[in-house]
């Protein structure tokens, strides 16, 4: 992967907003009790990696948008007194360590979205959260895990040579357009000192347009960095795909006006915790990698695939 940054914590974000107030409908009936930012990759929840994430770019306070219905989302970041001490006392330190964790990464706060009126909507109620001289701010989506981390630095770094917004776009197959906000790029002057295959400026963008009218199979993934022009822009735009305020259409309007958006095109992995088809490979990929539960796993499912391989073939 094109590294071009040369100092870590250089991108002088302070606050990262999470939206986080959907009902997890694709991922029922675990989603009934548990929200889904909380399932785990392996042992830990997914808001936590993305806490993790917003801590390794510099952040000191990530915003979450929830609803009424969700108060364990925060919890998960408080202080577990009875829990540590009994931990303890029974000198099982690692177990403290792995308590204490998520509320020692960064300072959350909660934003309340009482209805899901969309992604746009959301983010927009993050401005409350913001002080007056945050001229800019990242928005992380917790379905999507973008790996490795990093690529929010590498964006910052972009911010730094055009201003504007900098958003994080993946290629994806023609099939898939019609599920993400899709890009519409042109090149950057190789004057700038950036990677000109993976950094673009972004000439429009759609939300979910059906293939044949998608303008590239650059997708956008679930990293934003948004100057906070954005919120004027968000208050501005109609409902949009499926009748909500959709954070595209408020980037769409900034392009239309003149605001500099462009682009970095991921070069790792992305995995899609919304659902089980994307969750359960996130789970196997950080399970094998896992120094305590890879190795055995990575046997365990070769002996599955081999009693498939085996049905398979006495079937043929
Ligand atoms: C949202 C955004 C979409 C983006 C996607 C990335 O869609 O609206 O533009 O491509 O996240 O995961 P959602 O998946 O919430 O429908």
């Amino acid at each position: 992967m094109t590294n071009y940054l040369n100092t870590a914590n250089s991108a002088q974000i302070k606050t990262v907003v999470v939206p986080a107030a959907g009902h997890g409908t694709r991922f029922l009936p675990a989603t009934k009790t548990v929200p889904k930012e909380l399932l785990p990759v392996v042992d830990t929840p997914g808001i936590e990696l993305i806490a993790e994430e917003a801590a390794e770019l510099g952040a000191s306070r990530m915003a979450i948008i929830t609803s009424p219905s969700k108060p364990g989302l925060l919890r998960h970041f408080e202080d577990f007194p009875e829990l540590v001490s009994t931990l303890q006392a029974r000198g099982k330190h690692e177990q403290v360590a792995m308590v204490e964790r998520a509320g020692r990464l960064i300072e959350p706060v909660s934003v309340v979205q009482h209805e899901a009126l969309g992604l746009g909507h959301a983010v927009g109620l993050a401005e409350s959260a913001l002080d007056d001289d945050e001229e800019a701010f990242a928005v992380m989506l917790p379905d999507d895990l973008v790996l490795p981390f990093g690529v929010l630095e590498q964006m910052a770094e972009v911010r730094a040579s055009f201003g504007g917004s900098v958003l994080c776009a993946f290629e994806v197959t023609p099939e898939e357009v019609s599920s993400y906000g899709v890009f519409e790029v042109m090149e950057i002057c190789p004057d700038e000192g950036l990677p000109t295959e993976t950094v673009k400026q972004v000439i429009g963008m759609v939300e979910k347009p059906p293939a044949a009218e998608a303008p590239s199979r650059l997708a956008a993934a679930g990293r934003y960095l948004l100057d906070r022009a954005v919120f004027d822009a968000l208050r501005r735009i109609k409902p949009g795909q499926g009748g909500e305020l959709q954070l595209t259409d408020a980037i769409e309007l900034m392009i239309k006006e003149g605001h500099p958006v462009h682009v970095v095109i991921h070069q790792g992995k992305r995995h899609d915790l919304g659902n089980p088809a994307g969750y359960i490979p996130a789970c196997v990929d950080f399970g094998l990698s896992h120094p305590k539960y890879g190795r055995a796993l990575r046997d365990t499912i070769g002996a599955v695939l081999q009693e498939y391989d085996d049905r398979e073939a006495s079937l043929a």
